[in-house]
């Protein structure tokens, strides 16, 4: 079993050190930055049919959900076209306001989780368009689907998604290029522009991991805890989310994720000695608000784990663990900061002896409503 985990305790830390194999592996054959131009093989839409979206709708559960965060972020700053995040669950029942002109994405690992197969299976009935983000090849999802974008990242075992989600990230935002592009909201040359961070993210992915053991003593400090929050604005929200699902999975330590600027109108009045805040702040448009967050966490003593960008740290003051991240861009950055939340979730439940690859109650794929 030792050899099937690649030499890794368990599948999930393999899976996690996989990651910048994985995204090489979604990126490859679909760049052309001499051309400005990403080719996605599978999606098998025309570009007249692309041009003439008026409406996305993205559609997901559990971690493919928070990826979907991830993409209306990024297509709504590529494409300039306005984007509605739906739970599939929610979705389906809803009597969803679809029409041929509504292109609907549907983001699953397996490809068979039954509320996203039939809220496809509702967008298609409306006459809607559909793509589907899938892991699984030939997974139901993807073969009803209109076209598919498949992530490549390879099989994944444990019960926590790691790469899955990674990857899912990183075709959210060829995705969001390739619309931005079809649609004249980007030239050729900033598409060159917007594929250059991507050539150097498997590095940097690899940089990243080396944090592990930094990690691993982080985790031993604030196991004990009984709640976590974790901040974040913009594309980090929804890595918040991430990072406190990844804990609550297999640690079993309650964990909420919320947009920094809202922690004031309720998770404040949680804040004291005994609740470690993770804040994902790396350098960005709205590092020093995050810093003002951060800064009124401390006011209340909680305890502050920052992940922060490289030689961007001076400005956190004293926190009481920092984590880096090597620097990028905003779009890019949430695939880095993804590392650290998946590590730290995977150690603490390390120390605390759950079953990391098969915590209690989940499934991997989740086939029935
Ligand atoms: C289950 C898994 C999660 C996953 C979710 C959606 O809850 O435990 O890890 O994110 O299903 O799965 P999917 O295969 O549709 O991405």
């Amino acid at each position: 079993l030792m050899a099937e985990k690649g030499g890794f305790k368990h599948f999930m830390l393999k899976e996690i050190y996989e990651q910048p194999r994985a995204v090489s592996d979604t990126l490859a054959g679909r760049l052309f930055p001499e051309r400005g131009e990403i080719f996605l093989e599978g999606l098998n839409l025309t570009d007249e049919q692309l041009r003439g979206v008026e409406k996305l709708n993205i559609v997901a559960c559990g971690t493919s959900w928070h990826a979907a965060l991830g993409g209306k972020f990024l297509i709504e700053k590529m494409a300039r076209l306005s984007v509605e995040v739906d739970i599939a669950s929610e979705f389906r029942y809803r009597d969803p306001l679809v029409d041929e002109h509504t292109l609907t994405v549907l983001i699953s690992q397996s490809g068979e989780t039954a509320d996203t197969l039939a809220a496809l299976r509702e967008a298609k009935a409306k006459g809607g368009i559909t793509v589907a983000i899938c892991n699984v090849v030939e997974s139901s999802i993807a073969r009803e689907s209109d076209g598919v974008i498949y992530t490549h990242a390879g099989p994944e075992i444990g019960v926590a998604s790691t790469k899955a989600f990674t990857t899912q990230l990183v075709a959210l935002y060829l995705l969001a290029l390739h619309l931005g592009r079809v649609r004249g909201m980007i030239d050729a040359v900033r598409c060159r522009e917007l594929i250059e961070p991507l050539l150097s993210l498997p590095r940097k992915m690899e940089q990243a991991l080396e944090s592990d053991e930094q990690i691993q003593t982080i985790a031993r400090e604030f196991m004990h805890a009984r709640d976590f929050l974790y901040l974040g604005r913009g594309l980090q929200y929804p890595i918040a989310l991430e990072g406190a699902l990844k804990l609550k999975e297999i640690s079993y330590i309650h964990a909420e994720g919320y947009p920094a600027g809202e922690m004031k109108h309720g998770p404040i009045a949680l804040i004291d000695e005994n609740v470690p805040v993770v804040f994902l702040c790396p350098i960005n448009d709205t590092f020093e608000k995050a810093i003002s967050n951060m800064e009124e966490v401390r006011a209340r003593s909680g305890r502050v784990i920052a992940v922060a960008t490289e030689g961007h740290v001076g400005p956190l003051g004293d926190v009481d663990a920092l984590i880096t991240v090597p620097e990028t861009t905003d779009e890019i950055a949430p695939v880095l900061t993804s590392i650290p939340m998946q590590l730290l979730a995977y150690h603490i439940a390390v120390l605390k002896g759950t079953d990391v690859d098969q915590p209690r109650n989940l499934a991997k794929s989740v086939t029935v409503e």
